[in-house]
């Protein structure tokens, strides 16, 4: 079965296209290579040890979709193409809308104009904006509170507004947690372009000496110790969720949000704590002020996934911080020459 894999390059696509060709999926990636290299497709590719199709492009640019659609016989598409990076979003919002708003209406049409209806698309737990209670299930009410998180937000109900003048749309909207970790042989991994945002990449480049000392932001959250809490959740199971949620919509018509997160909630001293003790490495940190926009804490309900997907997440917190450093330690430059 052929699948279109958008942003199949990145941290995400390239871990999920790695499952796609281990389940026997056919595979042909559409990726701009703005936050990404090829060298992780070439990796996939090694370890699978069988081939997939690269295409370097932009979801923006309708007569190449029209063309790949065209030339292939697509049964669904997996879309992670876009930006995501918060902060910037509030720097460059007509950015962020003109990729990811813009580029998934030309994916959409593109599609709908071919006749290929199946559609994942890679959602957000920030759609929850500072949810009421825990867990969270996916029937909570949705927000936003920057422009990247409101750009995953009118994706969403632009995509329930398809469904709904075309009932033939089977959509997945994957809302994920907090994704960490890499695959376990240490060759595809998360490779930030710049200092990171996110805390287990930013762990892993002080523990590396990159970095000198982890700012913890806040430490007057009402949480166990006063840190924020997360659902993180393994990017290998992360990606299978996906091959599960591609067979789901043969035969299931709609918009499916599903949760995909672990259904537990570290705090970021937690988080240090683990990678301390699975990796014997020092993080140095600092308790500092709030980061503003955070919420004290967000984990899932992962019922829904677990039951309408049969998937659950299988890898602990041990095997996420431990593949993270391995794919740090391993690529001190992640793709880039080491
Ligand atoms: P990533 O930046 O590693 O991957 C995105 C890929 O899309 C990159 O390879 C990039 O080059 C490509 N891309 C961007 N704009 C494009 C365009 N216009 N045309 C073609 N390709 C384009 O990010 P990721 O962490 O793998 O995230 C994948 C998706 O999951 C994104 O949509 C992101 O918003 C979403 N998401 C990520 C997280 C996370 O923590 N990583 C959490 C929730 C949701
Ligand atoms: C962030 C985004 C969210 C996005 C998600 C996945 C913000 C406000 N939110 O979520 O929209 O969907 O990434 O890409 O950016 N932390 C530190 N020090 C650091 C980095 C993080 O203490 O240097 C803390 C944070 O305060 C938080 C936790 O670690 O409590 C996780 O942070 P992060 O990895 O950035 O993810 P989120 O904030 O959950």
């Amino acid at each position: 079965m052929d699948i279109l894999v958008t942003g199949g390059a990145g941290y995400i696509g390239s871990h999920t296209c790695l499952e796609l060709l281990q389940a026997g999926y056919k595979v042909t990636v559409l990726d701009n290579l703005s936050n990404s290299s090829e060298e992780s497709l070439r990796r996939v590719q090694e370890l699978t040890g069988k081939t997939l199709t690269f295409v370097k492009g932009d979801i923006r640019d309708r007569a190449l979709l029209d063309k790949l659609f065209a030339d292939n016989d697509f049964n669904s598409v997996v879309h992670f193409a876009g930006l995501k990076a918060v902060g910037e979003s509030c720097q460059m919002p007509l950015e962020y809308y003109d990729n990811n708003v813009y580029g998934t209406v030309n994916l959409c049409m593109a599609m709908r104009d071919a006749g290929v209806k199946r559609l994942v698309f890679s959602s957000s737990a920030t759609v929850y904006g500072d949810p009421a209670s825990l867990p969270i299930t996916e029937d909570f009410p949705l927000s936003a509170t920057n422009p990247y998180g409101r750009s995953k937000l009118i994706i969403e109900d632009i995509l329930r507004d398809l469904f709904a003048s075309d009932e033939e749309w089977s959509i997945a909207l994957l809302r994920y947690f907090n994704p960490v970790g890499a695959h376990e042989s240490g060759m595809i991994g998360e490779d930030p372009n710049d200092i990171p945002n996110n805390l287990m990449p930013y762990i892993t480049q002080v523990a590396i000496g990159k970095l000198q000392q982890l700012s913890v932001f806040g430490g007057d959250y009402p949480t166990k110790d006063g840190t924020g809490v997360r659902d993180y959740i393994h990017v290998v199971d992360l990606s299978i969720g996906h091959v599960r949620a591609i067979e789901r919509l043969q035969g299931h018509k709609g918009v499916h949000p599903w949760n995909l997160g672990v259904g537990n909630g570290y705090s970021v001293l937690e988080m240090v704590e683990a990678f301390r003790s699975e990796t014997e490495q020092q993080v140095p940190y600092k308790i500092v002020d709030r980061r503003s926009g955070d919420i004290a804490a967000c984990y899932a309900n992962p019922e829904k996934a677990r039951t309408e997907l049969n998937w659950q997440a299988e890898r602990t917190l041990d095997d996420m911080v431990r593949d993270a450093w391995r794919w740090q330690s391993n690529n001190p430059n992640g793709y880039g020459h080491n």
